[in-house]
């Protein structure tokens, strides 16, 4: 039998902890699994695309544990009454190839999205960083926010969407959340947002080469978290933003961000770090007060095999709902899989209906 999580035990898990908690216990592990970068076998994700959108293949092995992710980017499927992004995926044991769990991985995309964020925010960011704009309010707006305050200490948050209505919602929950000491001012436009923000997030779905984010709102000083750009042909950022002489440009995995993240934009040489050599101090987050540190996220296979392993561990280790499914055969000869089928069925032992022949 394999171990089962769905999204009810998901909400059971980040109930149980705390939501805040529970990224940044998440942030600890991700953070962990960069530093033993090495360790990790990689490869860019297998995407396959459609006019509205794209499907993808995460996989990731540590050479004791393999995952993978299915996830789908469709930023039209919120005018259907559809998530935009959805997700689902697996943790195996390499010895064997069996399956230890099959998880949801929707909530999970949006935990593991927030936490990473932090980490690098937390290694990139002027240290004192209080007010956050945070621009596209959809789905991963509110894991950001949370990481954001716990995780950075931030105070102030500026929000604007196209959608007022996602504003809306992003201000309700905030409420209800009731995060200590957090001020949510509502804006007029990203420009608004964004002006006298130490740190600016931007995670908005349009599958077009986007401006959010243009060259004259950009001030010395501010990191950047560019969450929505993450596919061919879809990014966030100015490319003139990226080029700034005073710009440091921090990615997860340089060959997939290459073809997927701001940077597709550049050319294949520009220079970039990668988010390993930060947190392992190789390379520093930013040289001084002044630097504008872009964090040019795309989504790498690491964060959901950390995400997996520490969903699965927690899974193990609190009470709560059990499922566990019937994935893989349990057989007492190995060699006879036939005998799931050959053997007397009861629909097979019932005499059959009038007319029919065996
Ligand atoms: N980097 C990563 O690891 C990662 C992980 C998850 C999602 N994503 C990406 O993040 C993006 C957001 O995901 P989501 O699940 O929140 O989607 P969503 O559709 O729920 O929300 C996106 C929001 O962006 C808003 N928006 C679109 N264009 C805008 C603009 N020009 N200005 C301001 N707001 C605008 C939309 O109105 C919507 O409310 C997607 O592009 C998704 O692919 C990236």
């Amino acid at each position: 039998m394999v171990d089962f999580i769905g999204i009810r035990r998901v909400q059971e898990l980040v109930a149980d902890l705390g939501p805040a908690p529970f990224i940044a216990g998440l942030a600890r592990e991700i953070e962990a699994d960069y530093r033993r970068w090495g360790e990790f076998e990689k490869s860019p994700r297998h995407a396959t695309h459609s006019s509205v959108g794209v499907i993808e293949l995460m996989p990731a092995c540590d050479g004791r544990q393999y995952a993978f992710k299915y996830v789908n980017g469709h930023p039209k499927n919120t005018a259907k009454g559809l998530l935009t992004v959805t997700a689902f995926g697996m943790l195996a044991d390499v010895e064997t190839g069996y399956p230890l769990v099959l998880s949801e991985m929707t909530l999970t995309t949006a935990l593991r999205t927030a936490a990473t964020s932090a980490v690098a925010a937390r290694w990139m960011a002027r240290a004192g960083s209080r007010v956050m704009a945070l621009i596209g309010n959809g789905s991963q707006a509110e894991f950001q926010a949370i990481a954001f305050h716990d995780m950075l200490g931030i105070r102030e948050l500026r929000l604007y969407d196209t959608d007022p209505a996602a504003t809306g919602k992003l201000q309700e929950n905030l409420a209800r959340l009731a995060l200590a000491g957090l001020r949510v001012v509502r804006c007029r436009s990203t420009a608004e947002a964004v002006r006298g923000a130490d740190i600016v997030t931007t995670v908005t779905a349009d599958k077009r080469n986007a401006t959010i984010l243009t060259p004259e709102m950009i001030t010395p000083g501010m990191h950047l978290n560019a969450v929505g750009g993450d596919c061919p042909g879809k990014t966030e950022l100015h490319a003139d933003i990226l080029r700034r002489p005073d710009a440091r440009v921090v990615v997860e995995f340089a060959p997939q961000s290459r073809i997927e993240g701001e940077i597709q934009q550049l050319a294949a040489d520009f220079p970039v770090d990668e988010l390993t050599e930060v947190v392992t101090g190789r390379k520093p987050g930013r040289r001084n007060d002044a630097d504008v540190t872009i964090f040019d996220s795309v989504g790498f296979a690491l964060e959901d095999f950390s995400a997996l392993r520490y969903l699965h561990r927690l899974h193990q280790q609190r009470r709560g709902t059990r499922t566990d499914i019937d994935l893989i055969p349990d057989l007492e000869d190995p060699k006879d899989l036939f005998s799931l089928v050959g053997g007397q069925s009861p629909a097979r032992a019932r005499p059959l209906p009038a007319g029919l022949t065996a």
